[in-house]
């Protein structure tokens, strides 16, 4: 990443942190733009910032936030290490799902940041992101323990840390895989088959209109 870039992230920040693209912008405390190193090789996508995010502008900072980087230490990484962003940048009411609506205003800033910092292996944490990303109604239960083809780089579907927090040490253990996974694939070449998705096409149905990428 240039220098450039680097400053075209800044000034996004900036940018998303006056948006009242949509109607989370009325609620919210805090704008959660994204954390961490604009040069990563590792990306982590949740769906939407929480209660913590929210007062604090920072994304993945509670108990989910504490897991995020114990799993990152086991892996020999640090938060400062990764970049961590999330599908919407305000918080939904009441922690629900983002709509669609809030996705379609949203999701320019996310095409940006992947743009921007190009990371070489993305971890998508839970269904919500999951889903969004790769098109697919399939759930995370299936998607997960593989890597899949996105856009040139490795998309790493793993559980939502709080999934892990509810779900206990299988869930965990999982969670221990996929990122032993996305450690291998950061050198790694890319994949071979850039846009590739690899999914079934008849599990893509619906979550296509919610698209990230055309
Ligand atoms: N859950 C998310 O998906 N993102 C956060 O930033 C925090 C919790």
């Amino acid at each position: 990443m240039s220098e450039e870039s680097v400053r075209e992230l800044e000034s996004l920040a900036q940018t998303a942190a006056g948006c009242t693209a949509c109607r989370l912008s009325e609620n919210r405390t805090t704008v959660v733009f994204g954390d961490g190193d604009p040069l990563a090789d590792l990306m982590f996508i949740g769906e939407g910032p929480g209660f913590n995010e929210d007062q604090q502008g920072l994304p993945f900072v509670g108990k989910s936030g504490n897991l995020l980087e114990q799993l990152l230490d086991e892996i020999g990484l640090h938060r400062a290490d990764v970049y961590i962003a999330n599908v919407v940048k305000c918080r939904p009411p009441n922690n629900r799902d983002p709509q669609q609506d809030e996705i379609e205003a949203c999701k320019g800033y996310l095409r940006r940041q992947l743009e921007l910092i190009q990371p070489k292996v993305v971890m998508t944490l839970g269904n919500f992101s999951t889903k969004l990303l790769l098109k697919t109604t399939t759930g995370i239960t299936k998607l997960r323990g593989s890597a899949h083809p996105w856009w040139g780089r490795h998309l790493v579907p793993t559980f939502h840390p709080a999934a892990a927090l509810r779900g206990g040490p299988r869930v965990l253990e999982q969670m221990r895989e996929d990122f032993a996974l996305a450690q291998g694939l950061l050198v790694a070449p890319p994949p071979s088959h850039p846009k590739a998705p690899a999914i079934a096409e008849d599990s893509i149905a619906e979550v296509e209109q919610l698209g990230l990428f055309r």
